[in-house]
């Protein structure tokens, strides 16, 4: 059990450190580091702690307790984290609270954490109470009769109704309002909740009017937001969402995963579609492990919630949805998760409710025996359509491929996508190993190549530092120095002119000066600082201008010395731009976008090289 000399130093209260450990569930935890099977009353899986090859680890579902017969580890859920993660007590409550979505209280502001838990208090009752309101509407009142038929028409029972929470919102400017502001919540809490919008003048209005109503719930099957359908043609958005608030956060959540969890758990699977109707007309069907990512790209916290259930995904989006860049790459988030990924194609201009209202059940379960695996359905998007006999275009498709193929990392599944993909495009297996072997030899020397040049990088960029040179300041007082010779001695705006232009100036001050100093006669030898004066506009510019002419003691032209802040003023932007690349690359690194990856070191190796700024 957990120590009691950790509650100590811990002013979190025991009721709260209670909520967090019922609001999570020891199973899932424990599953995403071993394998659990149900036996008898617990589960059973080997040992998470200590190396072994028959399981001796088992937890108790009803007890939330675990145990390894083998090395005696045990505890309940705040010891299996500490354990396993290696974090102390208070660590502990922090990532079990955030796993539950838990706000904990600022330790010296509990106040705050009380009005925060009290507004949340209040949306999950104003959504419960809107969530009756819209479905009374639509199932009771005159007003609701055209939406109820719209839905009868298209299929949906009383049962889906009820079952999936469904109402109507009325073509009204304050009906959801008026309703909330007589149960007596505030203006301000129902704006907050998402339901009505501000007028110019004053006032509210409701932000969904005409609409079907869907609930989207949390896992536990709490409405946190609504998503509204039009039911006419009418010239506006198909359908309108609610917007995030402290109950909703549209990347932690998958829509209908309230009602598919348990099938999604048993089945070990779970299929991803895009929309509402596609969810509910799964389920009508008796497909009950279908979520919806409600036509958005999948993100990282979303994988990490689905791999607490299941470690297959099927992806069952329209065609198009689905061969889009921002879907595939919300599917390497899948597979970077740990997830298998695989992909249901449906027939042309077919979403899952179509094709499950047309060919029922088990045509749609016979598509999702032939759904093509991850790797296999990037292929085929880049094969599909291309003519290959024109050798530019197989050219292209090969490099394609090739970059598909470099993320596999079994030797024998890789020899045999060789194969077949080879066969597919006419060419030979042995050139497609050399070509893959080349890129990635390749890839390995840039990624090496630009840690050693960023470290090089950096090493300079201390030592400006140690020598106290804010980059910034730096930058401003060579350009300051520049300006300075320039008005010492015209000769030197040509020199400038051609080197640089007006966008290397980072500052509207600098540019507006240096677009004068272009412009003027350099018949003449010297600057006629009075003209210049009146073709600057900026209080700015006639500032600096001042401030360098006054400065100006006679500067002899010297060649080096120009040359010298020329170029730190050319350093100074690849640095910017430089930095900025960095940034990108941590990113994609991270996303594992390869091709992007591969793009952004070139780009860098060309910056360090001086092309291209
Ligand atoms: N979506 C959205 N806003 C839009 C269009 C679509 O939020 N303007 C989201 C919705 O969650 C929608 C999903 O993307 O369910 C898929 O869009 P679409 O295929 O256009 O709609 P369907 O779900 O097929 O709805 P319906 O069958 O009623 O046309
Ligand atoms: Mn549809």
């Amino acid at each position: 059990m957990v120590d009691k000399s950790y509650y100590n130093d811990v002013s979190y209260d025991d009721k709260l450190i209670e909520e967090i450990r019922l609001s999570n569930d020891l199973i899932n935890l424990a599953e995403e580091y071993t394998k659990l099977k149900r036996s008898g009353k617990s589960y059973k899986g080997l040992c998470p702690f200590h190396e072994e090859k028959t399981p001796s680890f088992s937890v108790d579902p009803d007890k939330q307790l675990y145990y390894c017969f083998g090395c005696g580890a045990g505890g309940n859920i705040y010891n299996f984290v500490m354990e396993i993660e290696g974090m102390n007590f208070p660590e502990s409550i922090k990532y079990l609270a955030d796993r539950a979505g838990i706000v904990l209280p600022e330790k010296k502001d509990n106040k705050k954490y009380k009005k925060r838990k009290n507004k949340q208090q209040k949306l999950y009752e104003i959504h419960n109470l809107v969530t009756k309101f819209y479905n009374y509407l639509l199932t009771e009142k005159e007003i609701g009769k055209q939406a109820y038929q719209y839905l009868k028409q298209r299929d949906f029972s009383d049962e889906i109704i009820d079952k999936f929470k469904l109402g109507f919102a009325p073509n009204r400017w304050q009906a959801v309002y008026n309703f909330l502001n007589k149960k007596g919540y505030s203006d301000q809490i129902i704006e907050e909740a998402g339901l009505i919008l501000p007028r110019k003048s004053s006032g509210y209005y409701d932000r969904f009017r005409g609409r079907v109503m869907f609930s989207i719930c949390d896992f536990r099957g709490q409405t946190v937001a609504f998503g509204g359908r039009i039911i006419e043609d009418i010239d506006q958005p198909k359908y309108l969402n609610s917007p995030e608030t402290i109950i909703y956060n549209k990347s932690r959540n998958l829509y209908g995963l309230n009602w598919a969890k348990q099938s999604i758990q048993q089945s070990n699977q779970a299929i991803i579609v895009e929309g509402y109707t596609d969810v509910i007309r799964a389920h009508q069907f008796g497909v009950d492990n279908v979520i919806a990512s409600l036509g958005t790209a999948l993100t990282k916290e979303q994988a990490k919630l689905l791999k607490r259930y299941a470690d297959k995904i099927y992806i069952a989006y329209d065609s198009d949805a689905a061969g889009a860049q921002a879907t595939i790459r919300g599917l390497d988030i899948l597979k970077q998760a740990g997830l298998q990924v695989k992909v249901i194609e449906l027939p042309k201009e077919q979403d899952p409710d179509d094709f499950i209202s047309q060919h029922g059940k088990e045509k749609f379960l016979d598509l999702q025996s032939k759904a093509l695996s991850l790797v296999d359905f990037k292929l085929k998007k880049i094969i599909k359509g291309r003519d290959l006999q024109q050798i530019d275009n197989k050219i292209e498709v090969v490099n394609n491929i090739i970059k598909v193929l470099a993320v596999i990392n079994n030797k024998i599944e890789l020899d045999e996508y060789i194969k077949q993909v080879a066969e597919e495009i006419n060419i030979s297996p042995k050139i497609l190993r050399s070509e893959l072997k080349d890129y990635l030899a390749n890839k390995k020397s840039s990624k090496k190549s630009y840690n050693k040049k960023r470290a090089n990088k950096d090493n300079k960029t201390k030592l400006k530092e140690r020598l106290n040179e804010n980059k910034s300041s730096y930058y401003h007082k060579t350009v300051e120095q520049l300006i300075s010779f320039m008005l010492s001695n015209p000769k030197v705006i040509l020199d400038v002119k051609q080197e640089l232009n007006k966008e290397d100036f980072r500052e509207k001050a600098y540019q507006e000066l240096i677009t004068a100093l272009f412009k003027l006669d350099l018949e003449k030898n010297s600057v006629d600082l009075n003209q210049l004066l009146q073709q600057l506009e900026s209080q700015k510019a006639k500032d600096i201008l001042l401030k360098e002419s006054v400065n100006n003691q006679e500067q002899k032209y010297n060649q080096a010395i120009i040359n010298d802040y020329i170029n730190k003023i050319k350093e100074y932007q690849i640095g910017l731009k430089l930095d900025k690349l960095e940034q990108k690359i941590a990113k994609v690194e991270q996303s594992g976008d390869d091709d992007r990856l591969m793009d952004l070191l070139q780009r860098y190796e060309q910056l360090l090289r001086g092309e291209g700024i």
